[in-house]
């Protein structure tokens, strides 16, 4: 199965022509052998699906609210999103969780209102550098995945994307080693829960084109999320021309 790599470009680049370049360059290196997918901000969605040609590339979305429609300022809905084409949302990402106080139960929200406009919710999960020290981790992981997905029937197509806050943006990466054994205990969690989700485990945290061959040469490791490499047009070509390699 082709890998999964979801480049989150969070709150970049500061102008639509900019992204229109980033776009451009990837709709170069999409192809059949890699499923990538684009989450730019809400304003480039427009653009971006306008000269989207490549049946290769998905739009994801950076977040989305649980409503469909109403008075709710600020907010944007599925329904919105999937008129722009919008295939894919990242949820519970841990720099709204920190920064907004987004919690597991409004992520759970949104997980099932992204579900039930057919988008694919990518739920995100890991714990900090402190809660790792302090042994917490596992129990940080369950606590996001059982609450994150409380409101799904358990049969549904989701993502989760392991990423350990202490990954995020610092040149840290996770081993690959330690990813595969979280995502096994991520598995165990969801056995627990008696679901039979239609699952695809990927990775982010500081995944650059020198470290991702190490991550995505193991089957157990079905794609990546990119932050910071995913603006550098020569980074993020290399990670898709990678990636290509381990269909
Ligand atoms: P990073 O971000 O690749 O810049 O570490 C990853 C993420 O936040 O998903």
């Amino acid at each position: 199965m082709a890998k999964l790599i979801v480049a989150n470009w969070k709150m970049n680049p500061s102008v639509e022509n900019e992204a229109q370049k980033i776009f451009e360059s990837v709709l170069k290196d999409a192809s059949l052998e890699v499923q990538t997918v684009i989450a730019p901000p809400f304003i480039y969605l427009s653009k971006i699906s306008e000269i989207k040609k490549s049946r290769y590339i998905a739009l994801g979305s950076q977040d989305l609210f649980w409503e469909e429609s109403g008075a709710y300022t600020g907010e944007i809905s599925p329904k919105q999103l999937t008129a722009f084409g919008v295939k894919y949302a990242i949820l519970g990402h841990s720099e709204r969780r920190i920064n907004l106080g987004e919690t597991d139960e409004m992520v759970s929200r949104k997980v099932k209102a992204a579900v039930r406009n057919n988008i694919i919710p990518i739920l995100c999960v890991g714990e900090t550098d402190n809660e790792r020290k302090t042994g917490l981790k596992e129990k940080v992981l369950s606590r996001e995945l059982k609450t994150g997905l409380s409101l799904l029937a358990g049969s549904e197509e989701i993502v989760i994307a392991y990423e350990p806050i202490w990954a995020i943006g610092t040149g840290l990466a996770d081993t690959p080693t330690d990813t595969i054994q979280t995502f096994n205990f991520i598995k165990q969690i969801l056995l627990q829960m008696s679901k039979n989700y239609k699952t695809q485990y990927i990775y982010g945290g500081s995944v650059n084109s020198e470290n991702i061959e190490n991550f995505i040469k193991h089957p157990e490791i079905e794609g990546v999320l990119v932050g910071r490499a995913s603006l550098s047009t020569h980074e993020f070509s290399k990670i898709l021309e990678i990636s290509a390699e381990y269909k």
